[in-house]
């Protein structure tokens, strides 16, 4: 599905004197790295302040501990997401409210989420799954509307941006009151183990989340708050900052593996390609297509006898896994992600794909469909 090892071989000389550089300089811990990564990565999503930490879901846990959120508040997400998104939420004693989904798109549907807000919701998660910003316009309307903060979890779409109607575009990520980011090594900006940050335009906030990560102190050995350790290493930071100059690049050539997908799989009666809302650019953290007419593993296993990878994200809903029994959510409450769960299939998808390896996939996808 990805290919590490190669994207590696093509930026090696500067991957390995920042490694060996941080090693040199012994500071493992908050070392200078640190400092010039977060100072490029806001530059880079244009927002004032960014905050790293170890992973995407510490990221998610930090935002939600900085809002104040108290056990029992309800916060709105969707029900088509990795674990981690929900997890957090159940972790601090809140309560998760799923909402279904766009079938097209993926994300997290406006007009279901608006219908899920009570006076008990104290945030909204929208996820931007895949690669392509959520509606965050009406998002954001339905935020303000309610005095509801927005966490955007930006995982799988660091880079791309959104277009709002009067044509301002943004990073996805930098639009709600919290952004979070992942840097596990698949992601669009991956690093060699786990990584993560958050970004924000308020200041009280990014200083209340660069407190929680480091233990809730802003003075060595003084606790102002409850925190948790969650540190970004300088060698992850060190690795990133070379990556980070590569991102664009490494979107757009995403991009060009995706537009070759869509241009062979598009006109298949058996599966639907990805949709672009038009708002934005999607940056492909992941191709999925949706395979119709109950074909689905069938296709997967045929792919997999050639020797081609496929993944099935995902293949539960949030609201049926049984970490969330708790919630009291039954099979049939949400419809589309029960169907997309039945039917997505994402296809490799990485920096270094070569138009030989596509031109196999899709001719063996569709003798096979
Ligand atoms: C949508 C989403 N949110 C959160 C996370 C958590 O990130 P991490 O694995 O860095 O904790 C991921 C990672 O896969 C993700 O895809």
């Amino acid at each position: 599905m990805v290919d590490l090892v190669n994207q590696y071989k093509e930026i090696r000389l500067e991957i390995d004197t920042a490694i060996r550089e941080t090693i040199e300089q012994g500071a493992f811990i908050n070392g200078p790295a640190v400092g010039r990564f977060r100072d490029e990565l806001s530059i880079y999503l244009d927002v004032p302040y960014v905050v790293t930490c170890a992973n995407g879901t510490d990221a998610l846990q930090v935002a939600m501990m900085a809002l104040d959120l108290k056990p029992g508040d309800e916060v709105i997400t969707s029900n088509f997401t990795f674990i981690a998104t929900v997890e957090v939420i159940g972790l601090l004693g809140l309560k998760p409210i799923l909402v279904d989904v766009n079938p097209h798109t993926f994300n997290i549907d406006p007009d279901k989420l608006r219908k899920a807000i009570s006076p008990r919701t104290k945030a909204i998660v929208p996820v931007h799954l895949f690669g392509q910003a959520a509606q965050m316009e009406e998002i954001i309307k339905i935020g303000k509307e309610h005095n509801i903060a927005i966490i955007e979890d930006t995982a799988q779409a660091l880079g791309a941006h959104y277009k709002f109607p009067n044509g301002q575009s943004s990073r996805a990520g930098t639009i709600g009151e919290i952004g979070t980011a992942s840097f596990f090594p698949s992601k669009n900006l991956g690093c060699f183990g786990d990584g993560g940050a958050l970004f924000t335009r308020d200041e009280k906030l990014a200083q209340k989340m660069q407190m929680i990560v480091n233990h809730g102190s802003k003075i060595k050995y003084y606790h102002d708050l409850i925190g948790i350790n969650s540190r970004l290493d300088t060698i992850q930071a060190a690795i990133l900052r070379v990556k980070l100059k590569m991102l664009d690049v490494y979107n757009s050539s995403r991009q060009t593996a995706a537009a070759f997908y869509d241009e062979h799989l598009k006109n298949h009666p058996g599966i639907l390609i990805p949709r672009q809302t038009g708002t934005g650019t999607h940056i492909y953290h992941q191709y999925t297509l949706r395979v119709l007419n109950g074909k689905r593993d069938q296709l997967k296993a045929a792919l997999a006898k050639l020797g081609i990878p496929s993944m099935v994200y995902y293949p539960v809903p949030l609201s049926l896994q049984k970490a969330f029994h708790y919630a009291g959510y039954q099979k049939g409450d949400f419809p589309v992600t029960e169907q997309l769960c039945n039917e997505v299939l994402s296809l490799p998808m990485h920096t270094e794909l070569q138009i030989e390896q596509q031109e196999f996939i899709v001719k063996s996808l569709l003798s096979n469909l």
